[in-house]
């Protein structure tokens, strides 16, 4: 197991320097809480979005993708409870003006050993103030009173001149799936068990800064909602715990990195709530969420919508309204979790440290990076780069000692390095240097493809 300390420092460093992710409108100062992803980090969001739908949808039966709009009809999130409900205890120091969650203050301050979650606002207010828990940036005890923050973004669209409609930025995808669910079924002729699932952008008016991409207030969600009978629902519901753990592991997780902590304070509708857990730079962190959520979504725009979301069973001719086990994981939430679990500081021989990213390498942002020897290799050099960049991301590089762009290539967690030399204009072979272990073999250029193929697959 790996002995480096990773710090969220250290991972924003490096996601600056490398490509992989920048501070939102950099140059106007940035804008709290937003990122975005440069070169190298969009290939590897990308990759990370690509290995879960091929797990979640393509390689499982019976699960459909839609891609809804992100501006829903706002009786959407009547039906939803978010426009009375979606709030955030929070409260502002008087002194340095910074707002805070207080569920967050008590957790820090009590070091994860108190739980918020089940608490009121009262109870927060009085565990902060018998407990003296002072402002985190200025050090003072002078708070306001706690009150709930509205999460949903709103915005407006115009109809007739001069009157305008309020609309939200969904603050999840899940909603989508929910409306869709007869259009999904009757047009695929689904069977009730089945799933619908979603990868889409969903915003929320977080305000808990200095924790990078972990929360903010735009990001990506993949989500997936499966109908079933209330019967199968709890089996569902476990068998889903398994499969997103088994996911984790599968993209190199270590174990000891996640664990389940099932949810002390359940909605009233849900029977059942669990999220995986992950050891990041922040603590334990919550990864995804696993919900069994009954019938309350589609009994909800049932009755909100007035069209009946009814499933009739094929066979019995039974119509009944199906339970929803809902698994959801965030994007860029599990970005940074790949991000901590990979990066590495390793002792080389000669007395120095490599920094290498220790990717899945169906994740890695390149697969292969072509470094010609010389710069004189550097025709040859472009021929094995268009060979092979019509069948992965490949990197380019002839600039510098090729120690240094070995150096470079581990920090973006690039498998494979090919180098061309003199001997390749003979005799057709390359040099390929494995990310982790650093060994080198060589190869015809006309094996290449087949053997980086075989190494990056994703089961
Ligand atoms: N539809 C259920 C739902 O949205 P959630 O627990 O609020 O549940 C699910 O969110 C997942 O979305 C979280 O486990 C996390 O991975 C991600 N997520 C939620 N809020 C986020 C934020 N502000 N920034 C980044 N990721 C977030």
């Amino acid at each position: 197991m790996k002995e480096t300390k990773v710090t969220m420092d250290k991972i924003v460093n490096l996601c600056k320097t490398r490509g992989l992710i920048f501070p939102g409108s950099d140059i106007y100062g940035g804008m709290g809480n937003t990122w975005d992803y440069g070169p190298v980090g969009v290939e590897l969001k990308n990759n990370i979005k690509r290995a879960w739908w091929k797990r979640f949808v393509q390689e499982s039966p019976n699960t459909y993708g839609v891609d809804a709009a992100i501006l829903m009809n706002p009786r959407v999130w009547d039906a939803s409870g978010h426009t009375q409900n979606f709030s955030d205890p929070k409260m502002d120091c008087k002194a340095c003006k910074q707002r805070f969650r207080a569920d967050n203050l008590i957790e820090d301050h009590s070091k994860g050993k108190v739980s918020a979650e089940a608490m009121t606002t009262e109870e927060m207010e009085t565990y902060i103030n018998e407990n003296k828990i002072k402002c985190p940036h200025c050090g003072n005890f002078n708070w306001t009173n706690v009150r709930q923050f509205k999460l949903m973004f709103e915005t407006s669209r115009g109809t007739v001149d001069g009157e305008k409609d309020v609309v939200y930025l969904r603050p999840e995808t899940a909603q989508g799936e929910y409306v869709n669910f007869l259009n999904v079924q009757r047009s695929m002729r689904a069977k009730v068990p089945f799933a619908i699932a979603q990868i889409g952008k969903a915003f929320r008016n977080e305000i808990t800064p200095g924790n990078f991409i972990f929360r903010t207030i735009e990001f990506e969600q993949m989500e997936l909602q499966n109908f079933c009978k209330e019967d199968t629902a709890l089996d569902l519901y476990e068998g889903f715990k398994e499969k997103a753990k088994k996911f984790l592991l599968d993209l190199n997780f270590n174990p000891e990195h996640l664990r389940f902590h099932d949810h002390e304070k359940l909605a009233h509708y849900a029977k059942a709530a669990c999220d995986i857990q992950f050891f990041s730079p922040l603590g334990w962190e919550e990864l995804n969420g696993i919900h069994h959520r009954s019938t309350w979504d589609l009994s909800r725009h049932q009755e909100y919508s007035g069209k009946s979301m009814l499933y009739t069973d094929p066979v019995t001719n039974e119509k009944y309204l199906p339970n929803v086990i809902e698994y959801s994981i965030g994007a860029d939430r599990l970005t940074l979790a790949v991000l901590t679990e990979a990066y590495d500081e390793e002792p080389l021989e000669n007395g120095e440290t490599r920094v290498v990213m220790h990717f899945h390498p169906a994740l890695a942002p390149f697969k292969v990076a072509v470094l010609p020897l010389q710069k004189n290799l550097s025709e040859k050099a472009r021929e094995v780069y268009a060979l092979l960049s019509k069948e992965f991301m490949c990197d380019y590089d002839e600039a510098g000692s090729i120690g240094k762009r070995y150096r470079r290539e581990d920090e973006i967690g690039t498998p494979f390095c090919v180098t061309i030399d003199f001997d390749t204009l003979e005799d057709n072979t390359v040099t390929i240097r494995d990310r982790d272990s650093m060994e080198q073999i060589r190869l015809p250029i006309d094996k290449l493809k087949d053997y980086v193929a075989e190494k990056i697959k994703f089961n």
